[in-house]
C-alpha cells in the first residue's frame, strides 16, 4: 500500500525531525557535560578531604607523637633512671619512632604535600624514588613538565594514575625494571608506565573490577574518561604490563555547563 504525501509536507516533516534530532543531541551533550562536571567536583572534594586528613595526621597526631618521642629520649638519657626501667623506655621509644614513621608515610601517600607545593613533576620524582626503594625495582624515567598549575585537577589525576599503577607493579608483577614517561604535547598530556614483570590475563583482571573485587584498574579508567581522556592497558602472561594514558589539555579548564 502506498501513501500519497505531498512532497512539500514531507520536506517540512523531515526538517522538523532533523531539528528535533539536533535538539536531542544538544541536550545529551549538555547532560554529559553536567555529569562530568559533577563527577569532577566529587573527585575534587575527595582530594580536598584527603588533603585535610593528611595535614591533620601529619601536624596533629604526628607532632604529638614527636613530642612523646622527645620526652622519652630525655628520660632515656637521664642518669637517675634504673636499669630495668631503661630497657622499657628504650622499647617504648622504638615503638613511638615506628609509629611516627608510619603516620608520616600514610599522610604522604594520602596527599603528598609536595604535589601542592611544587607540582606534578617533583611529586612524581618523589613517588618513583619511594616506590623503587620500597619494591626494589629500577626506574627509567623521562618526565617532561606539562606546565600545569599546582592545583590543577589534571595534575592530581595523573599523579593518582601513576600511584595506582606503581602500587600494582609492586603488589602483583615481581618486576625488576619500570619505564615511566610523562609527555606534555601542545594539545595533550601522555603517560606511559611499563614493567617487565609477570603480566596478567587482562580480561580476567578487568572482570574482577566489574565484580567489585578489585577497583584499581576500573577506577583509573573511569577517572581518565571523566577528563575526556583515554587509557589503554596491555599485558599478556609473562609479558609485563603497560599502561598508556592520553588526556586532552582542553579538559584542564572544562567550562561549566550553562
Ligand atoms: N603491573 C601488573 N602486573 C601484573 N598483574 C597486574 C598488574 N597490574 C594489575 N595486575 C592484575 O590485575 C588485577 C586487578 O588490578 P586492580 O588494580 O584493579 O586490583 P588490585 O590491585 O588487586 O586491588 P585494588 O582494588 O587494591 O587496586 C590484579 O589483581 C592483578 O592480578
Ligand atoms: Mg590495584
Amino acid at each position: 500500500m502506498t501513501h500519497d504525501v505531498p512532497s512539500g509536507d514531507l520536506a517540512a516533516e523531515l526538517d522538523a525531525l532533523r531539528a528535533e534530532q539536533a535538539r536531542i543531541r544538544q541536550s545529551i551533550g549538555q547532560g554529559d557535560l553536567k555529569f562530568r562536571h559533577l563527577a569532577r567536583s566529587v573527585f575534587r572534594v575527595t582530594e580536598q578531604e584527603r588533603r585535610r586528613l593528611a595535614r591533620e595526621l601529619h601536624d596533629g597526631v604526628g607532632q604529638k607523637l614527636g613530642s612523646v618521642l622527645h620526652r622519652l629520649s630525655q628520660l632515656e638519657q637521664s642518669d637517675s633512671i634504673a636499669a630495668p626501667l631503661l630497657e622499657q623506655v628504650q622499647t617504648s621509644t622504638q615503638l613511638v619512632r615506628d609509629c611516627l614513621q608510619e603516620i608520616r608515610e600514610i599522610s604522604r601517600l594520602m596527599r603528598p604535600q609536595i604535589l601542592d607545593d611544587l607540582g606534578l613533576v617533583p611529586a612524581l620524582e618523589w613517588l618513583l624514588r619511594t616506590m623503587a626503594q620500597t619494591h626494589g625495582f629500577v626506574v627509567t624515567a623521562d618526565l617532561q613538565d606539562p606546565g600545569l598549575a599546582n592545583d590543577d585537577d589534571l595534575g592530581t589525576l595523573l599523579f593518582r594514575v601513576a600511584q595506582e599503577s606503581l602500587n600494582n607493579i609492586g603488589k602483583h608483577s615481581g618486576a625488576t625494571e619500570v619505564v615511566f614517561r610523562l609527555g606534555g604535547k601542545a594539545d595533550r598530556i601522555t603517560l606511559l608506565i611499563a614493567d617487565n614483570g609477570q603480566g596478567c590475563d587482562l580480561e580476567a583482571a578487568l572482570a574482577q573490577g566489574s565484580n567489585g573485587e578489585s577497583t584499581g584498574l576500573s577506577a583509573m579508567r573511569e577517572r581518565v574518561q571523566l577528563f575526556g581522556g583515554h587509557i589503554d592497558f596491555r599485558s599478556a602472561p609473562s609479558d609485563g604490563m603497560q599502561v598508556r594514558v592520553s588526556i586532552p589539555r582542553s579538559e584542564s579548564n572544562l567550562a561549566p555547563p550553562p
